[in-house]
């Protein structure tokens, strides 16, 4: 276990140098950097006696052949948060090819197969809404977010051809109903909550649902030395008041948490009034309804804020993805896998959103947390021990006995 635990560190290690940026880790969707770790990971893939596929939006999917009709996916995702840490997504798909890696290696072949899925996109870095890769696996894939615009103006739809795939056909290759064992996740914890109680791994219950929204004040850009300060339609000055209010409105609604994490002023001169800015906005709350009505409440203060400052507001509405729960029956797997493997099993609820998030309504998901130093995550000290690798490891080839053990019964 130690050999197989400190190889997933080393790979860790090298795709956490692979990135857009220099110094820091930056691996958004349809990248070179992107594309580089495709051809690493699937070396890996097809090293463990996986076959391979790239689908149309470039998540890696790689097949173990197994003796029956059914599969079991195993996976997480490849691309990262600008200046990320090195295990969030990356670890679950060193751990998924570990698994058949240790199957290959025995020789053996399950009675079902095995798809290892490395999704393309899950941070939404660039397109700022996330999920593009697992929504495109599901067939949950929202038509109209091929027309999305990055940075410079180029839309989701030149950049999955630029990726090698066809924009027109994002879609899940043909399944029959009832031939998927389900999608279990392994992933850091992204939380302090292990940490605190000293404890490796941790069953996921269930992933908060979030909105994201992209917001634009539109005021008018003047003089900074003559305009005086009465006359002003100061864009910057809207939104500082509507991101203190986002912070205010959180702080009031237990158990909601909301961000502004982007923030852009134009023409963006010293000596400029600022005319126009450009936001992000993320809501999350485990109950849709308490999220819904706090987004709710945030557009309407975003409209008041940039009446009384006699700026416009536009509010465009990013993404809407509900809160899901785990699959008791595949959940209750992996909790006696934990149990197999001596451990206590804590259950815990998500806060950061996952590719398990879209493929719930695809077939029944189960996610393993794995303890995370300090909690801390989406920052480049993000750290996981060998050791809780490992018995990361121990857990999901249990999970795979157990599902084993289901899969055969008559
Ligand atoms: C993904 O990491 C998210 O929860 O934003
Ligand atoms: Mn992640
Ligand atoms: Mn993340």
């Amino acid at each position: 276990m130690q050999e197989i635990s400190s190889t997933i560190m080393e790979r860790c290690e090298l795709l956490g140098n692979v990135s857009e940026e220099a110094g820091a880790l930056t691996r958004p969707y349809g990248s070179r950097a992107l594309h580089e770790a495709n051809e690493i990971v699937s070396g890996w893939m097809r090293g463990a006696g996986m076959t391979m596929r790239q689908d149309e939006i470039g998540n890696l999917i790689g097949h173990y052949q197994g003796s029956g009709d059914k599969t079991l996916i195993l996976g997480s995702h490849l691309d990262t948060v600008r200046d990320a840490g090195k295990y969030d997504g990356i670890l679950g798909v060193m751990i998924a090819i570990a698994c058949v890696q240790r199957l290959h290696d025995r020789g053996e072949r399950l009675p079902f197969s095995i798809e290892v899925a490395a999704f393309a996109d899950e941070e939404g870095l660039r397109f700022g809404t996330t999920f593009l890769g697992s929504s495109v696996y599901a067939g949950e894939f929202d038509e109209g977010s091929r027309n999305l615009r990055d940075w410079d103006g180029v839309t989701l739809r030149e950049a999955v051809s630029a990726f090698g795939g066809d924009p027109d056909a994002l879609k899940p290759i043909g399944r029959r109903v009832g031939d998927l064992l389900g999608y279990c996740e392994a992933h850091i914890e992204q939380g302090p909550v292990l940490e605190e109680r000293d404890l490796p791994v941790g069953i996921v219950t269930a992933i908060n649902g979030q909105s994201r929204v992209g917001l634009v004040f539109d005021g008018n850009a003047g003089h900074a030395g003559t305009v005086p300060m009465e006359g002003r339609q100061d864009a910057l000055c809207a939104a500082a008041e509507f991101v203190l209010e986002v912070e205010r409105a959180a702080r009031a609604e237990p158990g909601s948490v909301a961000t502004v994490g982007e923030i852009a002023a134009r023409p963006g001169a010293s000596n400029v009034i600022p005319g126009r800015t450009e936001l992000s906005l993320d809501v999350r709350h485990p109950d849709d309804e308490v999220r819904e009505r706090l987004r709710d409440h945030l557009k309407t203060r975003a409209e008041e804020i940039a009446a009384s400052r006699r700026c416009d507001c536009e509010w465009q509405p990013g993404q809407e993805t509900p809160a899901v729960s785990a699959d008791p029956d595949l959940s209750a797997l992996l909790a006696r896998a934990v149990e197999d493997s001596g451990m206590a099993v804590h259950r815990l609820p998500s806060g950061a959103g996952h590719d398990a998030a879209q493929l719930a309504g695809f077939a029944p998901i189960a996610m393993l947390f794995v303890r995370c130093k300090g909690g801390i995550s989406h920052n480049p000290a993000e750290s996981v021990t060998q050791e809780d690798v490992g018995v990361a490891v121990e857990v999901m080839g249990r999970f795979l006995e157990r599902v084993k053990e289901g899969a055969t019964l008559p």
